[in-house]
């Protein structure tokens, strides 16, 4: 933070209104005009395109040149050389841990993975082909109710028991969840199996001989890590705003499951392989490019573009290379859904409109192919993000409520009727 200044200029006014300017350790500068309503005037920036809505120390991400560092290390090392576990405690206590505190970790996630009983049982009043992230929310939800009582968030002890109980329970919610809709009975998780193998055993094992393949597991931990946090993104964003009036965290975690399920954000890892579906073979690549480069046509191509990546989405490099792995594991590298991903994305990367407007794939062009082909059902990828960005989501609840912090409470531009007389009913023509 520096001692540079901004000065606005209003018609009509005598002075200019001097603005403070923060610098960042990472990133642009900001300008800080939280005064600005002392002088009777708002900034307008809907979708918060150029606002910066708090300070963070969790994630930075460098859009123009594909960079996504967490805490400082760049997730190419971290998805390479660290795991997801790893990840989620250098995302809450903001270093890597030691040893014995990396098996102090895991050893109470392991220990926290069962449900109360009364969240197993809630999901038999659901019908199987109800939408699973219509369940998760309300399951999410549910814990809040579960784990209300007793629990401080303004006490240290409390809000760490929070964060490690989410992050060991979402993924018992996400196996429950699918084995629900495949009319499978739940399989309580176990305490010897690493997260991404349990949360295999838990989703789709039918008794204890079933076999976790290392490569699978291993390409699931990377999913969850590639998903683990992306700063204030709309979920993360809606996460804190909940979570900015106090609310009970498992409410504010729920509310961002519940914003994470649009098809912009996470929701677009399914709309990728619908799209996909829907495209139905190579011969009409051109065709769904050119409805997507028509201002006319709602249409767009599901898994491109980013609101701050103006470059190689770096998710997307590792995404792609576990995509391969998983694919020639498990013998299906001929795919046609992933030949097709391929040639569309190739296409869309020579043309003007896609390089003009700098659109590039996203994490969710390749994790789609890569989810189908391990089993899970396409309307079960989005409770897949929701697993990976629970420690992303609670970090940043956390980060808010162990400091000072205000409700978050937008302004508006009102553009609606001035004041008018209510007429009563038979004035009314
Ligand atoms: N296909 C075709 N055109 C696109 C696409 C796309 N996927 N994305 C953006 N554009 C065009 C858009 O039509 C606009 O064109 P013009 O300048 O002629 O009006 C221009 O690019 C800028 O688009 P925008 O909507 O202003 O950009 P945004 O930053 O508001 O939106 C986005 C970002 C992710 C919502 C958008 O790129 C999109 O809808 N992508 C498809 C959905 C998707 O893959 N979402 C997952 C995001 S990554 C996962 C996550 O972190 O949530």
């Amino acid at each position: 933070m520096g001692d540079k200044h901004a000065r606005l200029f209003v018609d009509g006014a005598d002075e200019a209104i001097e603005l403070p300017i923060l610098s960042p350790s990472l990133g642009s500068d900001v300008i800080d005009i939280a005064q600005l309503t002392k002088q009777g005037i708002f900034t307008y920036d809907p979708g918060f395109v150029s606002t910066a809505s708090c300070d963070s120390n969790i994630t930075y991400i460098d859009g123009d040149n594909g960079v996504l560092l967490h805490r400082g290390y760049p997730i190419e090392q971290l998805a390479e050389r660290s795991d997801f576990l790893e990840l989620c405690y250098l995302l809450l206590e903001g270093a890597l841990p030691s040893a014995a505190q990396k098996s102090e970790f895991e050893r109470t996630i392991a220990a926290e993975r069962n449900l109360p009983a009364g969240i197993a049982n809630m999901v038999s009043s659901f019908s199987t082909g109800a939408h699973p992230m219509g369940i998760i929310t309300a399951l999410t939800g549910a814990l809040a109710a579960e784990y209300h009582n007793g629990l401080d968030i303004t006490v240290a002890e409390d809000r760490d028991i929070t964060a490690r109980r989410l992050i060991a329970k979402m993924p018992t919610l996400a196996a429950l969840t699918y084995r629900h809709g495949q009319g499978k009975p739940p399989l309580p998780p176990r305490e010897d199996l690493g997260y991404a193998e349990n949360f295999l055993y838990t989703t789709f094992a039918d008794d204890e001989n079933y076999e976790i393949n290392p490569v699978i597991a291993r390409a699931m931990d990377r999913i969850f890590m590639l998903h683990a946090d992306h700063e204030q993104n709309a979920s993360t964003s809606t996460v804190r705003l909940a979570g900015s009036t106090g609310t009970n965290p498992y409410s504010a975690i729920a509310a961002g499951v519940a914003a994470l399920w649009g098809p912009s954000h996470g929701g677009a890892n399914e709309a990728v392989l619908s799209m996909l579906a829907d495209i139905g073979s190579p011969d009409n690549i051109d065709t769904y490019v050119a409805k997507a480069k028509d201002r006319n046509d709602p249409f767009r191509i599901m898994g491109f573009g980013h609101r701050v990546y103006k470059n190689y989405d770096p998710r997307a490099t590792v995404m792609q290379e576990t995509c391969h792995e998983v694919l020639a594991e498990l013998g299906v590298e001929a795919d046609e859904t992933l030949q097709m991903a391929q040639r569309l994305e190739k296409i869309a990367l020579e043309d003007e409109f896609f390089i003009e407007r700098r659109l590039y794939p996203n994490v969710d062009f390749y994790s789609g192919i890569t989810l189908k082909a391990i089993g899970i059902p396409t309307e079960m990828f989005t409770v897949i993000f929701v697993t990976g960005r629970t420690p992303g989501w609670i970090a940043h609840w956390k980060e808010m409520v162990s400091e000072a912090y205000k409700i978050g409470r937008p302004r508006q531009l009102y553009l609606g009727e001035t004041s008018r007389d209510y007429v009563p009913l038979e004035q009314r023509s």
